[in-house]
């Protein structure tokens, strides 16, 4: 049984394969690839592009999909997650995908199942499947030349499950990440680290904005405090055209993107912007894994 709760969870032979089957699967066409199976979702943290971007590659290959209301499900009445997954499971669904705000409980849930779990986000840990739309949409726009290209990761690095599941994939893949975020979202790390965006600009391929994570902040500041740091992230890491000049940089964001706090409306005009590329290609990168994790007939 495969799940994917990390992007260490594919070897690179396999994120190539579902490279090549997301680039059939580009043309967003609907096939029967996955007819007849039923596919659960279970975010129980808010989302927007993901949970959608699942549904609509489950149903582009013919699946069902059941979305569970983790608001009105038996969780609310006191029920674990753990119990929940496994009351799901005996129904055999054919894959689970799951959100949720605790740092590893999709691994912990592998033992209740007999089916593939996709990890649709747990926390700060792991986003797999956006990092792999990512490095999809970076390799597609270099022609597959991404080995040796510098990518700025700027922002909430340390609380950021995007960050940490790209930090995992793309050096793999030979990209070099250059972390740039002010000391409060800083990480430990072997990576190139930089407060001052300025300094790196001149040596990027790419950059990867990030939304701040302030749901998954313990201290709250005061208005005035959380006032004054907007301004200060505003002032030197928000996108603008007078950063970018005329250098050519790949310019990505997950979503969901705060406007002309981590870029601007301009920028997010600016053709070097690939944000909604990405969300194009997250849905044909999900018809590839789920391709990939659950088994099907081939037709003869
Ligand atoms: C991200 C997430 O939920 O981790 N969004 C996404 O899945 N595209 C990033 C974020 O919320 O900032």
């Amino acid at each position: 049984m495969k799940h994917l709760i990390t992007p260490n969870d594919l070897t690179n032979d396999e994120v190539l394969e579902i490279f090549e089957d997301a680039r059939l699967f580009q043309d967003l066409e609907t096939n029967s690839l996955l007819s007849g199976k039923i596919i659960v979702t279970l975010f129980f943290e808010s989302s927007t592009r993901t949970r959608s971007s699942f549904e609509i590659a489950a149903k582009r290959l013919g699946a069902n999909v059941v979305n569970l209301e983790v608001h009105t499900s038996s969780t609310s009445k006191g029920e674990t997650v753990e119990d929940t997954v496994a009351n799901l499971n005996a129904m055999k669904p054919d894959a689970i995908i799951i959100r949720h705000k605790d740092c590893g409980l999709p691994e912990s849930l592998k033992s209740y199942v007999s089916c593939p779990i996709i990890n649709a986000g747990d926390g700060k840990n792991a986003h797999p499947t956006q990092a792999l739309l990512d490095l999809f949409t970076m390799n597609e726009h270099f022609d597959g030349e991404i080995n040796g290209k510098k990518i700025a990761i700027v922002g909430d690095i340390v609380n950021s499950r995007v960050a940490t599941s790209n930090l995992e994939l793309l050096p793999r893949f030979g990209l070099i990440p250059i972390l740039v975020a002010p000391e409060r979202f800083k990480v430990t790390s072997k990576f190139k680290t930089v407060t001052d965006l300025t300094s790196v600009i001149d040596e990027l391929d790419i950059l990867m904005s990030l939304r701040v994570q302030h749901e998954r902040h313990e201290v709250i500041e005061s208005k005035e405090v959380q006032e004054e740091q907007k301004q200060e992230y505003i002032k030197n890491y928000c996108i603008t055209k007078e950063l970018f000049g005329n250098r050519e940089i790949l310019l990505l964001h997950p979503g969901p993107v705060n406007r002309n706090i981590d870029i601007t409306d301009e920028m997010l005009l600016d053709p070097r912007s690939k944000v909604l590329k990405q969300v194009e290609n997250g849905v044909a990168v999900r018809m590839a894994i789920l391709k990939k994790l659950i088994p099907f007939k081939r037709e003869i």
